[in-house]
């Protein structure tokens, strides 16, 4: 148990930034759409990977955005959700709070009850058969309209038991987080968490906005907050997290190379960095991968992978108490594996 990839492989953690759209591998993809009877635009899975390069966050978005296409029914959704959760199972995953995108199945009328079912159908099937916890987000597209966000919303509120947060996703600049102020104030105002994603390409004004008008528990990325070391001193001071992404940004050209990736400094000006998959399926690894690619491109050391493990539980959705069980968990896990 002594190597690096083991170490971090066994380590419990949990993972607080993840599009379940993101995890559509091409393989299942290819079988959903025959099933469906649907064309892709790729006629071999080769060639739809060979697409997977982009060079911005919209170039991404786009392949993103066609690739879920294929998913029409409850059992598409079970199936990319059950796929979802065998792999971070055996990647040591105990928790998990992913993002779903209803709007960017509704622009194809499929209905909102269709997804959420199967999402959350396979969700209690990991939580029974995998051990595996978990909190659901419903995300915002940020590129449509403040009207169609306000739809999104009224049909999540019959399945409010099942939705613990609001968050918004989808191409950032040019429409910043007070675009949705009034979406957010009526979310909250129903019980939801609200989380958004500001600072991946976005200025660290827009993470201002998240803060201070959508209220949010979490920045997803937030990269770009560094810029500003008053917003850097306010994120501290709120001990608020970022939810960050290695593979994702080095994807998305976020961050020029691996070695300058910011969670090293994050950790050092002790801002509560987690590490997170984003997309695993278009950005080449699942959590463990991200973890590793850090770890080596930084050279961590193993208290700092542990502090990581912990901070995407104290991050988390979870209860004190769950959380306290599982900081206990990863102190049990570092003395039975010392460096
Ligand atoms: N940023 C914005 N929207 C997204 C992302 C992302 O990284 N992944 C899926 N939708
Ligand atoms: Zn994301």
């Amino acid at each position: 148990m002594n190597t690096l990839e083991d170490f971090i492989n066994a380590i419990p953690k949990a993972e607080l930034h993840l599009h379940i759209e993101g995890t559509f591998e091409p393989e299942l993809m290819f079988e959903i759409a025959v099933r469906n009877k649907r064309k892709l635009n790729y006629q071999t899975v080769e060639e739809l990977k060979l697409a997977y390069d982009f060079n911005n966050l919209q170039e991404f978005l786009d392949i993103y955005y066609s690739g879920a296409d294929v998913l029409i029914e409850e059992q598409d959704f079970y199936d990319l959700t059950w796929a979802y959760l065998q792999k971070i199972h055996a990647q040591h995953v105990l928790h998990t709070e992913l993002f779903f995108d209803p709007q960017t199945h509704s622009s194809r009328a499929v209905p909102f009850s269709k997804v959420i079912s199967g999402i959350h159908r396979a969700l209690e099937d990991g939580r029974e058969k995998l051990g595996i916890s978990y909190r659901l987000i419903l995300s915002i597209l940020r590129h449509l309209s403040e009207e169609s966000a306000f739809q999104t919303l009224q049909e999540a509120l019959e399945y409010k038991g099942w939705i613990t947060a609001i968050g918004l996703d989808s191409s950032e600049n040019g429409h910043p987080p007070s675009k949705f102020e009034r979406v957010f104030a009526l979310a909250r105002e129903e019980g939801f968490l609200t989380v958004a994603h500001a600072g991946e390409e976005g200025p660290p004004e827009y993470v201002w906005e998240a803060l201070n008008i959508l209220h949010v528990s979490r920045i997803d990325h937030g990269n770009r907050s560094l810029e500003d070391p008053e917003l850097v001193a306010e994120l501290v001071s709120r001990n608020m997290p970022l939810t960050i992404c290695p593979l994702s940004n080095l994807k998305l050209k976020v961050v020029r190379d691996r070695i300058n990736h910011p969670i090293a400094d994050m950790l050092e000006k002790g801002m509560m960095a987690t590490v997170n998959s984003d997309d695993p399926a278009y950005f080449g690894g699942y959590l463990n991968e991200n973890f590793l690619e850090v770890a080596r491109a930084l050279s961590l050391s193993r208290e700092q992978i542990v502090q990581l493990a912990k901070n995407s539980f104290t991050a988390s959705f979870l209860d004190p108490d769950e959380k306290r069980k599982m900081m206990e968990k990863i102190d049990r896990f570092y003395q039975l594996n010392p460096v």
